[in-house]
């Protein structure tokens, strides 16, 4: 036999019941997204990859070491090829989208959410995939709208905090800092430039070449050694401008007002260049060295950079694994059985046991047909390891008096019912 293919690494298959799980999830936040009036937007995983690299950051490790890019083949030889790359993130493709098709025309504000695979060649570890998934959502609109409004960060928050505990994901720590605006941040950059000079020589390779390039980025340095200089340099919060504080302030008042927990940490700045004002994270014990279970923020200026018009906003992106994990190691949540096995008893009976799954289906019941090979005890046996709720029961006398034996697997006790009963006997109660 030749040698076989493997998925490629730091991908992989989401079987069942696994996918039971994600269902749920996705299920739950379609729900929440519905009520707080999100609606869902799709862009292509496939992208310029210049994109990127003028909204999340040359100098961010997402793009400096780990995009999937490569030269698309070019169509004739004079032509050059484009680079594409798969997305890394999506807030960056709702922002061209929302350019690219004139959505600031519609009336108020914009308020998208996504669900899909995103893509980072990171070296793959627990929670760590290379094709990993994001479930996000973006508010934006012209500043006209409101889309600035300090109000929006808080009820993009307070959703955020509806929706983990909807999901029943306890303990959970939103760490909540504010990185100004860009007036702020390049005189923030300055001030991480001087404080850098006399001991950069001091840090790793990367750092030596950021705190020249962008030296906020220094922040995001994992290197050990590295850690207690970092730790020694200014911090964002002491350089925002008077717009800026009163902004964070408001989120924080509507935040405290409305019973929505959260921790200020000084040092969060994010790994990716676009954020302004508002940025956040939540976090959870249970996830290990990877313990963010979402991030996001404000990005007032991320429009205008892509060549867009004025379009302040504000999002976030869950990363699915790793929400579903902590799901899995906390709440475990059952995935639902199959409501109903049914035994066809003795030969001829596949035609009735199908004619019935069809009616049982069509009320919603779940249902997996045995076939007429199996004794009764044998049949029963198989149905219990399908890990079905119930079996019934379908012979001859069955069909022509209308009336089946139901059997509870786990119980064991069986009663007699009526065809058009079985969905009320079998399914929970409204
Ligand atoms: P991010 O912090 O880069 O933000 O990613 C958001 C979440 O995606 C992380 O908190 C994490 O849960 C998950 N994630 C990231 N990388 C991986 C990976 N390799 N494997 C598994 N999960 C991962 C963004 O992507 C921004 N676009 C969020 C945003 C939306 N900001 C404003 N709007």
């Amino acid at each position: 036999m030749a040698g076989s293919i493997k998925a490629v690494r730091g991908t992989r298959d989401l079987l069942p019941p696994e996918t039971e799980t994600w269902n749920f999830v996705e299920a739950v936040v379609r729900e929440v997204f519905r009520v707080y009036n999100f609606h869902e937007i799709r862009t292509p995983i496939l992208e310029d990859l210049q994109l990127f690299q003028r909204s999340v950051g040359e100098e961010t490790d997402i793009v400096s070491k780990e995009m999937f890019a490569w030269e698309d083949r070019a169509r004739a030889q004079s032509e050059k090829g484009q680079w594409l790359a798969l997305r890394p993130e999506n807030t960056a493709g709702v922002v061209r989208a929302y350019i690219e098709n004139k959505l600031w025309e519609r009336p108020g504000l914009q308020r998208f959410y996504y669900i899909g695979p995103q893509f980072r060649r990171e070296r793959p570890q627990k929670g760590r995939y290379r094709q990993f998934y994001q479930i996000g959502a973006e508010v934006i609109g012209p500043p006209t709208a409101g889309s600035e409004s300090p109000a929006v960060d808080a009820e993009v928050l307070e959703m955020l905090a509806t929706l983990l505990d909807r999901l029943g994901i306890q303990h959970w720590i939103l760490e909540l800092n504010s990185v100004g605006c860009a007036a702020d941040r390049q005189r923030f950059n300055e001030a991480l430039r001087a404080a850098l000079k006399d001991v950069v020589h001091k840090m790793c390779a990367d750092c030596q070449r950021r705190a020249v390039t962008n030296p906020l980025r220094v922040l995001d340095c994992k290197v050990p050694e590295d850690q207690p200089i970092i730790e020694s340099l200014p911090k964002m919060n002491e350089f925002l401008d008077e717009g800026c504080r009163a902004h964070f302030e408001e989120v924080r008042k509507i935040l405290t007002a409305v019973g929505v927990p959260f921790k200020i940490n000084n040092r969060l700045v994010r790994g990716l260049d676009y954020y302004t004002r508002t940025a956040f994270e939540f976090t959870h014990g249970g996830l290990g060295a990877q313990n963010a279970i979402l991030g996001g923020g404000r990005y007032d200026g991320l429009s205008e950079s892509l060549g867009g018009p004025a379009a302040p906003g504000i999002g976030f992106a869950i990363g699915e694994d790793r929400l579903v994990m902590t799901l899995q190691e906390t709440a475990g949540t059952a995935a639902r059985s199959v409501d109903i096995y049914i035994a066809p008893l003795g030969t001829g009976m596949n035609v009735e046991a199908a004619r019935l799954a069809r009616e049982l289906r069509r009320e919603s019941v779940s249902v997996i047909v045995g076939d007429d090979s199996f004794r009764l005890k044998k049949s029963l046996e198989t149905a219990s390891k399908t890990g079905a709720r119930y079996a019934l029961i379908v012979g001859e006398n069955e069909i022509s008096s209308g009336q089946f034996a139901l059997k509870n697997l786990g119980t064991g006790e069986q009663i007699t019912v009526a065809r058009n009963e079985i969905p009320s006997k079998v399914l929970p109660a409204k």
